[in-house]
């Protein structure tokens, strides 16, 4: 059994003590948050404390506060010599305070705390200063997630930088086409099989192959009319960037 301290109560927080809360491997002993009413429908009210002198042993403490709290928050922390990990992609290991014992707990999946989730699909990627520590992580990790990787502080940062690229800009290039269809008129939903198809592609094919579109054609007056009949000059310049870049495609400039 492993007994894990949570910091924080913000999305990742909430669905990691979700998460542990169904797990017969591991114990969440207490979690630490500012306001403690966050959390009071998640965990009993006698495991928050918002107190760091109040944190009482565990083997394993999982700060998951946003990135630039987590320094100060691992230098408040009133015990040396354990395990402290952070969750985030961003983030290196060398934040945290090296009095501890420091490593990552990082899940790849963007979390809401109003959206639930099936965490046992959730990637799970793992760093820790030695072995033992990583067991430690993976143990945990495996006793929510069916998918656990070892991740070094540098791949973290090309994943999640990956990340940005498939998850927050496709997202913003949703509301891009939103913002055109409600111009015009036409209802978003429309589209919305297309966006089912075009992700579920990404299971058989790469993502090169299941390129489609004017741009890929090279059809340049079905280009130029686009660019027409686009309103806003911020629009004009997303799409002429992409439109270069799926033409560039396979060569780096
Ligand atoms: N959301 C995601 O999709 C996602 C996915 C993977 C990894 N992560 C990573 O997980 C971590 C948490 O992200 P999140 O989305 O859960 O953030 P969030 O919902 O914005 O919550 C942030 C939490 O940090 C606490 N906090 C902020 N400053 C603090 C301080 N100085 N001292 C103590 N607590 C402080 C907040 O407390 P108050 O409520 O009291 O302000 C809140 O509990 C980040 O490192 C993030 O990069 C996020």
């Amino acid at each position: 059994m492993i007994r894990i301290t949570l910091i924080g109560s913000g999305n990742v927080a909430q669905h990691l003590i979700k998460a542990f809360a169904k797990s017969e491997l591991t114990e969440i002993v207490q979690v630490y948050s500012r306001k403690k009413e966050t959390l009071s429908s998640l965990i009993e009210f006698d495991k928050i404390t918002s107190d760091f002198e109040d944190l009482k042993e565990a083997d394993l403490y999982i700060i998951a506060v946003s990135d630039k709290a987590i320094s100060d928050v691992s230098k408040q922390l009133p015990f040396q010599n354990r395990i402290v990990v952070h969750t985030s992609g961003a983030a290196s290991l060398d934040v945290l305070d090296s009095k501890n014992r420091k490593g990552v707990f990082y899940p790849l999946q963007t979390f809401s705390k109003n959206k639930d989730i099936d965490f046992s699909t959730v990637p799970m990627c793992l760093e820790a200063e030695n072995t033992f520590d990583f067991r430690v992580l993976e143990t945990a990790a495996k006793s929510i997630s069916n998918v656990v990787y070892a991740i070094n502080s540098d791949q973290r940062k090309a994943l999640h930088v990956s990340a940005v690229f498939v998850n927050n800009f496709t997202n913003h290039l949703y509301q891009i086409g939103q913002e055109i269809c409600e111009e015009h008129q036409v209802p978003f939903e429309i589209l919305r099989p297309l966006i089912q198809e075009t992700a579920e592609k990404i299971n058989t094919l790469n993502p090169a192959e299941a390129q489609t579109g004017p741009a890929k054609r090279c059809d340049s007056l079905t280009i130029e009319a686009h660019l027409d009949y686009l309103s806003t000059q911020n629009q004009k310049n997303i799409y002429k960037i992409l439109t270069q870049s799926i033409q560039n495609n396979g060569k780096k400039l």
